[in-house]
């Protein structure tokens, strides 16, 4: 059977297009190294009728079909199986750029081009594509779709979600759905769109999509800011709010361990606030429309407002494009920086910006007093109450010994979590990773809807099985 369906797969997209398990190595094992898959076969289609017609051949054969972009997903949700039985699906020849629409300021772009791309293509256009992400070079617009994305300009524009307008879908049944509207209005019954964004891969395979671009800034100022509280930080996002309104475009949180690392890991990296006692630091960003004096006008009385209320310890402003790099630099090398000093229990939660400080007072406490010495790398985006709430091994223990408490360590932090009305996954989506943890902490109800959505779409369970629910086959 699977030698037939390989030779299908050869005929319909060109025997050069489609690999063996062990051709496709690259690709079966996640960014993380924590999940090894086999596939029949990885296939390479140049166009989306292809794609529907290895869909078609996969539904034939009863064969699973895990779609798959940059790789750069931390959930595992791009990773077949170790059964050998899937068909892994790689959209990489499809990375065309199908139109450019500067009066209604959108972008239509094949699910395989890479984010970077995405973003070059619109700044040629004189426009901007404002998703940005620390994997931008290597993640494709298709793994950005299927997660909902985030990163670190989701505080001014919005989720992935929020920057698409339409989508081409291959569905379940090997169907071509064109639904690349480039409208901003179209009250026309159920989303199937947002229905399809944030699904992994599960509910649909997503080829293209129809994206919102948006003015290039004419200026930036970027800086640096030091509080003695995280208290303080929030009521500092929210006095740059009222100020600088839709100019706000970023507001990144580094602990002061955070900092420390990131001296430690890259000693040739910039080391502002070296001296600095403060425990809390952020990277601000405000995108001005008008002109670089006007950005640094209203910049310099917000913050001089900010400073009179005690609304921060201290400041440090980018006086040049290098300077505003080497502080993105910091932000943008925290998970290498931890990469680099060794494995660690990450966490990607996200709560109402309001209960930000108190669940780290709790959750630090709470991680103490049951695991005492553990180390706390606490970092994200502030901005939308996301979180990356790692936690290090401590000092006397071994990396083992600390990982050996993940379930049980990642348990309490995700129940302080959804104690503080927040969610367990803000940005890295489910995959495999959380499929077991998902049912702790949404309502049988919610539940029983996703699996009846999965149902409808996917009936016969070949799209990702086993990623965000558990795989539903009999
Ligand atoms: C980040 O914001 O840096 C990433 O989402 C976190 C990560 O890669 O662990
Ligand atoms: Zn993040």
């Amino acid at each position: 059977m699977s030698q037939s369906l390989f030779a299908a797969l050869q005929a319909l997209v060109g025997a050069r297009h489609v690999q063996s398990s062990e051709e496709a190595a690259p690709y079966l094992t996640d960014k993380q190294g924590r999940y090894v898959g086999q596939v029949i076969a990885a296939v390479h289609p140049a166009s989306t009728e292809e794609v529907a017609a290895v869909v078609r051949a996969c539904v034939a054969t009863d064969t699973p079909v895990v779609v798959q972009g940059g790789n750069t997903g931390l959930m595992g949700g791009a990773t077949p199986d170790a059964s050998g039985r899937a068909v892994l699906l790689l959209l990489d020849r499809m990375n065309r750029v199908r139109a450019v629409d500067t009066d209604n300021d959108t972008l239509t772009v094949e699910a395989g081009c890479i984010l970077q791309t995405v973003q070059e293509v619109a700044r040629t256009a004189g426009r901007l594509f404002p998703l940005s992400l620390g994997a931008e070079g290597s993640c494709t617009l298709g793994g950005n779709l299927g997660t909902n994305a985030g990163g670190t300009a989701v505080l001014r524009y919005g989720n992935t979600r929020e920057l698409t307008l339409g989508l081409e879908v291959v569905t379940a049944q090997g169907e071509i759905w064109n639904g690349l509207r480039g409208l901003r209005k179209d009250n026309t019954g159920y989303d199937l769109r947002d229905l399809f964004i944030g699904s992994e891969g599960t509910l649909g395979i997503i080829t293209a999509a129809t994206l919102k671009l948006f003015p290039l800034p004419k200026a930036q100022v970027t800086a640096l800011l030091a509080f003695d509280s995280l208290e303080q930080a929030v009521a500092l996002l929210s006095h740059a709010r009222a100020g600088f309104g839709a100019s706000l475009t970023a507001f990144e949180l580094l602990s002061a361990e955070c900092l420390a690392l990131l001296r430690e890991q890259f000693p040739d990296g910039p080391r502002p606030f070296s001296s600095a006692r403060q425990p809390w630091f952020a990277l601000l960003e405000l995108s001005d429309n008008h002109s670089e004096s006007h950005a640094r006008e209203v910049f310099e009385q917000v913050l001089g407002e900010a400073f009179e209320q005690h609304l921060l310890a201290d400041a440090l402003i980018a006086e040049n494009l290098a300077q505003s790099q080497a502080f993105w630099q910091l932000r943008e090398n925290m998970s290498d920086a931890q990469k680099r000093a060794g494995r660690n229990i990450k966490h990607d939660i996200s709560v109402p910006i309001s209960q930000v400080a108190a669940f780290v007072a709790h959750t630090d406490a709470l991680l103490q007093q049951h695991f005492p010495g553990v180390r706390h790398y606490t970092f994200g985006h502030l901005g939308d109450g996301n979180l990356h709430y790692n936690v290090a091994h401590p000092l006397d223990a071994t990396v083992d010994a600390h990982m050996a408490h993940y379930a049980a360590l990642s348990r309490l932090v995700h129940d302080s979590a959804h104690a503080h009305g927040g969610s367990i996954s803000a940005e890295h989506g489910i995959g495999q990773r959380k499929v077991n943890v998902l049912g702790r902490y949404k309502s049988a109800v919610e539940l029983d809807l996703m699996r009846r959505i999965k149902q409808a779409l996917d009936p016969l369970n070949l799209l990702n099985p086993g990623k965000v629910l558990e795989d539903m086959r009999p």
